[in-house]
């Protein structure tokens, strides 16, 4: 059971142009409605794929080369292998939102999977037509209501795994720990999962990674058993270059509900904040540390768009 048009993190406002869209499958460009893999795919038929969330501001993807140390890191890890370069991958997306007339308020989901099967079944050898590669774009602005109301978190019984069953750093087709923990939240009457880690801290949710502000501190947890999240990252960063305390631990549900400010961080929504967790509002709903962090990682977004145009008119020249 799901609870219809309750608020999710990727919840973003409508646009009627995403009805036309133009998707990238293996080389063409296709209408969305006859975009489509074979029921052969390795990604359809067993999660077999990784994929990769990126955001396109002024024409350019942001944290571009972040994205692709991790999507290129866990495709070797896999032994799934592409012909394209990260610069390959830039010009297929650079394509796609040509076609699609996108120059701003884009999101897209990469996904590279290890292509159609003669078989309908696992072993990857049977993967023998070479890697699927669909790039979907849509015109995509983070609803409003998100970055006001914020989002209702619950903790549930599913957990991160441990690296060495399936590593959460894969950002792999398969998300079925992820969704069920969703499931598990909705049915909880919230709108995403906060989940813990095998020891019971807490981890992460089932779609961002998860902050909490105690005290003028910024914590997140570990990094163990989480998406190792670009943005997550880039908050820590800016934490410790702008002199905002941050510490990377494990802490409990105990800290979390009585925390100042809570906030989610992913590409799609940047930060949005947490309202409450299990039921418990968050904080007095002041938030001036992710304020503060939001503002500046507007800022560093802007600096790393204009360092991208910069090295390409560098190129050109
Ligand atoms: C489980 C999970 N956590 C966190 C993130 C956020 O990662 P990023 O900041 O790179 O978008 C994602 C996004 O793919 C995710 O799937």
């Amino acid at each position: 059971m799901t609870t219809e048009n309750a608020p999710t993190t990727h919840d973003a406002e409508d646009d009627p142009r995403n009805a036309d869209l133009k998707i990238w499958v293996n080389g063409a460009l296709v209408h969305k409605d006859e975009a489509v893999v074979s029921v052969y795919d390795s990604g359809f038929m067993l999660g077999d794929g990784m994929w990769e969330g990126m955001r396109l501001y002024d024409g350019e993807w942001a944290f571009f080369d972040d994205h692709m140390d991790r999507l290129f890191n866990s495709l070797k890890a896999v032994s799934l292998e592409i012909d394209e370069t990260p610069d390959d991958i830039r010009d297929l997306l650079d394509a796609t939102a040509k076609a699609n007339g996108m120059t701003g308020d884009a999101h897209c989901r990469l996904m590279i999977t290890r292509g159609r099967k003669v078989k309908p079944f696992q072993h990857p050898s049977l993967s023998r037509s070479g890697p699927t590669i669909v790039a979907i774009l849509e015109h995509s602005k983070p609803a409003e209501h998100l970055a006001e109301k914020g989002i209702r978190l619950a903790s549930v019984p599913q957990v991160r795994g441990l690296p060495h069953s399936q590593d959460a750093k894969f950002n792999s087709h398969s998300k079925l720990n992820c969704v069920i923990a969703c499931l598990q939240a909705e049915q909880a009457g919230a709108d995403e999962a906060l989940m813990l880690d095998p020891h019971g801290f807490v981890n992460t949710t089932n779609a961002c990674n998860f902050f909490i502000v105690r005290k003028d501190e910024v914590w997140t947890s570990t990094g163990d058993y989480c998406m190792n999240g670009v943005t997550r990252q880039k908050v820590i960063d800016l934490c410790r270059d702008n002199g905002i305390p941050v510490r990377e631990k494990n802490y409990s549900l105990y800290e979390a509900y009585s925390a100042d400010e809570a906030f989610l961080t992913g590409t799609f929504g940047a930060q949005t904040p947490v309202a409450s967790i299990d039921g418990k509002v968050v904080g007095s709903g002041d938030r001036p540390v992710m304020t503060r962090i939001r503002a500046l990682y507007k800022q560093l977004i802007a600096k790393d768009i204009a360092g991208q145009k910069q090295r390409r008119t560098a190129a050109h020249q």
